[in-house]
């Protein structure tokens, strides 16, 4: 059975139009830094730590409508679209990398990963394959000498799933561009109650993504409300999308000495901005250079 159809039974169905403006952009970055890295003498590689099967299906408006199930019976093909996922975008990508990295944590869709080393047979001994939570994985491969490589990692969760300490040890490599997906409609902001009572659970989630407490008092006011007798203290949500993206950002420039300033939000359908997709460099030397390169890729949208 060919890599193609494999991928499709355990085909991941996720994205729209903001789907592809994010591969787009990691894709122009991921062309930009191996033109440059190939002068330099490093090593360099690319890193996709939620790589998912390496396809992705576009979901089409019209795939249920008869006239596109016919059109789609006649050409013999089915009606969905599959496309790259972020690893086939990262292993067409040229200049081609030294090594590719691609860690999932979920076992069927990892099986899937498989079929790449046939796919880019020119690749596949340079092509690592890791089965495991991207996090515990990460904490270990950056905790180790840096001086003759340098990678680019894109963290590319569903969710809440990268934790900050998994952020500052990318950031302590000073050696490792990142890309990161923000889950700032999808998670964030729903969990911030607009009354402020938030459970234990869900703080150490919103604890763990931002990698302090400090949060609760940039998204929330006190407010005194005065009675007869005595003055009442109520908590109000303050927080926008806006206020939380710059609280993230200002996180990321805690520890990285170039962030990106301008994330781009992406939208889904009903123009809530989902994720922000954040760039921040942790080399002091090469990071002006790669955040002019993402800021303006990142403008263009
Ligand atoms: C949004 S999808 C990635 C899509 C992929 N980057 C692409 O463009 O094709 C997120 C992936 O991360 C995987 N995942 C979730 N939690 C994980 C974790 N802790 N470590 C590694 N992979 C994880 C999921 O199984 C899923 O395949």
């Amino acid at each position: 059975m060919t890599s193609f159809k494999l991928a499709k039974q355990g085909v991941q169905n996720f994205g729209g139009g903001w789907t592809e403006d994010k591969l787009k952009s990691v894709q122009k970055y991921l062309a930009a830094y191996a033109t440059i890295m190939q002068k330099q003498k490093f090593k360099f590689a690319y890193i996709d730590a939620f790589a998912g099967t390496g396809y992705r299906e576009q979901k089409t408006q019209d795939k249920t409508s008869s006239e596109s199930l016919l059109a789609a019976d006649l050409a013999g093909e089915e009606p969905q679209k599959f496309l790259d996922g972020s690893a086939r975008v990262a292993l067409k990508v040229e200049p081609r990398f030294d090594r590719y990295i691609f860690i999932e944590k979920n076992e069927t869709r990892f099986k899937e990963l498989e079929g790449l080393k046939s796919e880019f047979p020119d690749k596949a001994k340079d092509i690592q394959l890791i089965n495991a939570d991207a996090n515990t994985f990460l904490k270990d491969f950056c905790n180790k000498k840096w001086n003759a490589h340098r990678a680019v990692i894109f963290l590319d969760p569903y969710g809440m799933q990268v934790h900050w300490d998994t952020i500052q040890t990318i950031a302590k490599t000073k050696a490792i561009d990142l890309w990161i997906l923000f889950p700032l409609g999808s998670g964030v902001s729903r969990l911030l109650r607009r009354d402020g009572q938030i459970d234990q659970a869900m703080r150490e989630k919103l604890d763990n993504l931002f990698g302090e407490k400090d949060w609760y008092d940039a998204f929330y006011e006190k407010k005194k409300q005065q009675s007869l007798f005595t003055d009442e203290v109520s908590v109000e949500k303050v927080a926008s999308f806006k206020s939380i993206e710059k609280y993230f950002v200002s996180r990321l420039k805690t520890i990285f000495p170039s962030v990106a300033p301008n994330p781009l939000p992406l939208y889904n359908s009903k123009n809530v901005p989902l994720f922000l997709l954040c760039f921040a460099a942790a080399n002091e030397k090469g990071g002006p250079t790669a955040v002019k390169i993402a800021r303006d890729i990142l403008r263009k949208k």
